[in-house]
């Protein structure tokens, strides 16, 4: 199957039905031109096993839905028309992310409410909004999908969500989603009709999905859909917390002795807020010992 395909299946399905198969000659199917598809692309759906081909000469080829094509489509209704399952969060959802105990407890709730409420973190750079994108997306697994902004334009928003019908969508980097995509997210995030630009195809969105997205900006953003998020500011961090993450940081994912830690992050302190310099340190520490690691790579902080 490819990127596209439900939705042409969908739209062979709705063909077929306005067909009146008691009229002689309807068993040998309908052709290309009927349905306005790519010879090569029905071709091709005909090898996978989605479609029959009843008839064949020089100059006809006839199809029809094959009854795989038929059960997979029914399977979809019938898992569109049942509510989602809730998520199960796990007590140790974000057990990684140090801090931001609010932006736990409100993102915990939302990934176990009935109804979507959409939610958007933003602030600096390295205050783990993407990790928090990566966590409930670990949780969710193939429910999730997820989606940096400045590539989603390539497949399409409304193909994506057609096509996959996650429980949550991810969305990194929301400042830099196209138009097209931007446009089509407003929609689906209230619920409405999901227009595609391109086709002025239509798709029910029964069950509604939730959004969590992540963004440095605030002020790019429309009006329009920055009101339909909650926002969590993240502040950038205090001192202290600074202290703590990046020895957690540190310990926890590159591995790096505690002490050897917690002399990078009082070496750090005062001198730069960015987790990232915290990891740059302790990667070239090896190499550099950490006080010079520091200096090269944050200065020494006249
Ligand atoms: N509170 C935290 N707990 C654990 N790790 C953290 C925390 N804050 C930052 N980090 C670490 O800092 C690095 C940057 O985090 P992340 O990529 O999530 O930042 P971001 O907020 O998405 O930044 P950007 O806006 O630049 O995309 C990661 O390697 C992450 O491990
Ligand atoms: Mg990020």
């Amino acid at each position: 199957m490819r990127e596209g395909d439900i939705e042409l299946l969908r739209q062979l399905a709705d063909y077929e039905s306005t067909l009146d198969f008691s009229q002689p000659g309807m068993d040998l199917g309908w052709s290309w031109r009927d349905v306005r598809v790519q010879p090569t692309t029905l071709n091709r759906l005909y090898v996978e096993g989605y479609l029959d081909n009843p008839f064949k000469s020089n100059s006809y080829t006839g199809y029809l839905l094959s009854q795989k094509a038929k059960d997979l489509l029914d399977g979809i209704a019938a898992a569109e028309s049942e509510a989602p399952e809730p998520l199960d969060v796990p007590d140790d959802l974000f057990a990684d992310i140090i801090g931001h105990e609010d932006v736990k407890a409100l993102l915990r709730a939302v990934l176990q409410a009935e109804k979507p409420v959409h939610v958007l973190l933003a602030g600096p750079p390295a205050l783990a909004k993407s990790l928090f994108l990566w966590d409930i997306e670990r949780l969710a697994g193939p429910r999730a999908l997820w989606l940096v902004g400045s590539a989603t334009s390539r497949a399409g928003l409304w193909d994506l969500v057609a096509e996959r019908r996650p429980y949550v969508v991810l969305i990194d980097e929301l400042d830099k989603m196209s138009a097209p995509d931007t446009a089509a997210l407003l929609s689906m995030m209230e619920g409405g009709r999901l227009v595609r630009a391109k086709k002025g195809r239509e798709l029910e969105l029964r069950n509604l999905v939730r959004v969590v997205a992540a963004s440095n900006r605030l002020t790019s953003l429309s009006p329009e859909l920055r009101s339909r998020f909650a926002v969590c500011r993240l502040r950038a961090y205090s001192r202290s917390d600074f202290q703590a993450v990046v020895k957690g940081v540190l310990v926890r994912r590159e591995d790096v002795d505690p002490e050897l830690a917690a002399e990078i992050a009082r070496r750090l302190d005062g001198r730069t807020q960015d987790e990232r310099d915290a990891v740059r340190v302790a990667r070239l520490a090896p190499q550099l010992g950490v006080a010079e690691a520091v200096r090269l790579l944050v200065g020494d902080g006249d």
